[in-house]
């Protein structure tokens, strides 16, 4: 495990946190990882204090968006330390992103490193409870200053944590979510698997509107052929349908590839459940309401981990999933993953990275 030099704040903020009022991404802890890219080759990177950076207003990124991000979590252990829950999946994703938008790539066992040993410095933001958790963030961004559309000469990545509770605010209560038919997120060929900032503005007007309609989030549906689902705005979707476990697949290019997706496909096989990724269209959905086969739901993400979906609202109807409750599906995932992060069962899969302190 690689050991980066720490400069220890001489002012934390650890203080100002409402712990019993945590919301998601609020707060950011005392130390970010911090490690730049010049002259071709990424430097030695540190854990410095979490402060304000100098920017130029030619900043590439601000113009251009060359810039991918990741999100995962620790976890406080029961029996102590901490939990990551399968960060080297996330290393390898923004390896994958950075590939699609011209970024030079990060050693991705040296990132895990320094993202275990940024939670070991911030140890103390680590929430206590179940269900909170300090969010990991790593950013990766060109940082050279000109204008011209052309790749950055100079790259910053910048680990920041964030104590959070649930991303939203109905936790796992089931949610109410909005099918998209006007716009679309992403096209075969196009950024839709990148983890890059784009594909979030590109959501932000859909997302906007289905709020002010009351519903959580929205369901993308392809952008090709306008017909099948692709994923929600921060989630990938999941359906049980005659007691089938279907996902969209990845192969379209289109949707992110999720690790609590990865993760949930993994235990539904383990299970003994029929688990099938494929394409499924809208219709196929609704029809499978109609026939009262649409058992289940759900979404899955680092966020939430599992959130029911219990309201899918397309072109002025309601259809209610579940009567509006969690199905049993859906709670043994949760349970299941989150068991795990916290380390109350046994993790025999490798996917947890302990921190000992
Ligand atoms: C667009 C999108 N899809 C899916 C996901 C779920 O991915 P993961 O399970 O890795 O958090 C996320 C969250 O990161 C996302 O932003």
């Amino acid at each position: 495990m690689s050991e980066f030099k720490v400069s220890e704040t001489v002012n934390s903020k650890l203080k100002t946190v409402d712990w019993n009022n945590l919301r998601f991404g609020v707060y950011f802890s005392d130390h970010v990882f911090i490690t730049k890219y010049k002259d071709g080759k990424w430097d030695e990177g540190n854990i410095v204090p979490y402060g304000s950076m100098p920017m130029e207003p030619g900043l590439c990124t601000l113009h251009y968006g060359q810039t991918i991000f990741e999100g995962l979590k620790a976890f406080r252990a029961v029996n102590g330390g901490a939990n990551i829950f399968r960060p080297d999946k996330n290393a390898h994703r923004l390896n994958n992103s950075a590939a699609m938008v011209c970024i030079p790539p990060y050693d991705e066992d040296k990132l895990v490193s320094a993202m275990k040993q940024l939670v070991k410095v911030d140890k103390q933001w680590i929430p206590q409870h179940k269900g909170q958790s300090l969010y990991l963030r790593p950013v990766m961004f060109g940082s050279s200053n000109f204008l011209g559309v052309t790749a950055s000469s100079e790259y910053m990545l910048i680990v920041m944590t964030s104590p959070v509770a649930s991303y939203y605010a109905e936790g796992l209560n089931p949610i109410k979510i909005l099918v998209e038919t006007e716009r679309v997120r992403a096209v075969t060929g196009g950024l839709g698997m990148a983890k890059t900032a784009g594909n979030y503005a590109a959501s932000l007007l859909a997302g906007q509107k289905a709020h002010q309609k009351g519903y959580s989030q929205v369901l993308w549906i392809d952008g090709v052929n306008r017909k099948y689902v692709d994923e929600v705005g921060a989630m990938n979707i999941m359906f049980v349908i005659n007691d089938e476990l279907i996902t969209p697949s990845l192969d379209r290019g289109a949707i992110l590839a999720g690790v609590t997706r990865d993760s949930v496909l993994t235990l539904g096989r383990e299970f003994g459940m029929k688990v099938t990724e494929r394409d499924i269209t809208l219709l196929e959905v609704l029809d499978a309401h109609k026939n009262g086969v649409l058992q289940e739901v759900f979404g899955t993400g680092t966020a939430a981990v599992i959130s029911p979906v219990g309201m899918l609202h397309h072109s002025g109807k309601d259809y209610e999933i579940n009567g509006m409750k969690i199905g049993p599906v859906a709670q043994k995932f949760y349970d299941t993953i989150t068991g795990m992060q916290y380390g109350e069962i046994p993790d025999t899969r490798a996917w947890i990275q302990h921190i000992d302190f």
